[in-house]
């Protein structure tokens, strides 16, 4: 069986936009449910294969490529909020189908750039060679990859505040004129002094 990266890596994104036909001509909610449950798996599982087996290779073996690199990783970053997001949502929510929508544009968009833009300039650079050994190295990382969006990083933060003990800041300035207030009251006369 050929481990190529490239081969792999298309048969995924065949997979992901077959499930985005049938999302779009599902109806019923059971369905349209379990058919974002399989998507939000499937890209889960991509985007982890690609972020830490295909595009560090692609970075230090083709600087070219620097810029699409960089790009894509922003992109997967903008599926993973949309995923984490629906993880969460279930078809009876108003914005379910449109989050939907814009999270199969937006892969859509980036499965096209990945196929068309660079990877064919990865297997000019690269050779069948090391895109057979990345492919082997995606296929163990396949095992391991987290099945489920990840948690939001902003949603931890809030998360995070709000456990914390409410705190008022308070400027340095009015620290010290309540300390100046505290010592001017324990001690009669000190204003008078001082003046
Ligand atoms: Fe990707
Ligand atoms: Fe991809």
């Amino acid at each position: 069986m050929s481990t190529d990266a490239i081969v792999l890596l298309r048969a995924d994104h065949k997979e992901i936009k077959r499930l985005f036909r049938r999302f779009e001509k599902a109806e019923k909610a059971a369905e349209k449910q379990s058919l974002v449950k399989q998507i939000l798996e499937l890209l889960a599982v991509h985007t982890y294969i690609e972020n830490e087996g295909l595009y560090p290779q692609v970075r230090k073996q083709v600087p070219d490529l620097e810029s699409d690199i960089l790009e894509s990783y922003e992109e997967h970053h903008v599926a993973d909020l949309l995923c984490a997001e629906l993880a969460d949502m279930t078809p009876a929510d108003e914005r379910f189908t449109a989050k939907v929508t814009v999270l199969i544009e937006s892969v859509e968009h980036h499965i096209e750039e990945e196929e068309s833009a660079w990877f064919p300039d990865v297997r000019e650079s690269l050779g069948r060679k090391d895109l057979q050994e990345i492919g082997a190295e995606m296929l163990k990382l396949r095992k391991k990859a987290p099945k489920r969006p990840k948690k939001l990083k902003t949603e931890l933060v809030e998360r995070k505040a709000a456990k914390a003990p409410t705190k008022v800041k308070v400027p340095a300035q009015a620290v010290a004129a309540v300390r100046l207030a505290e010592v001017g009251d324990g001690l009669p006369g000190m204003e008078t002094a001082a003046r």
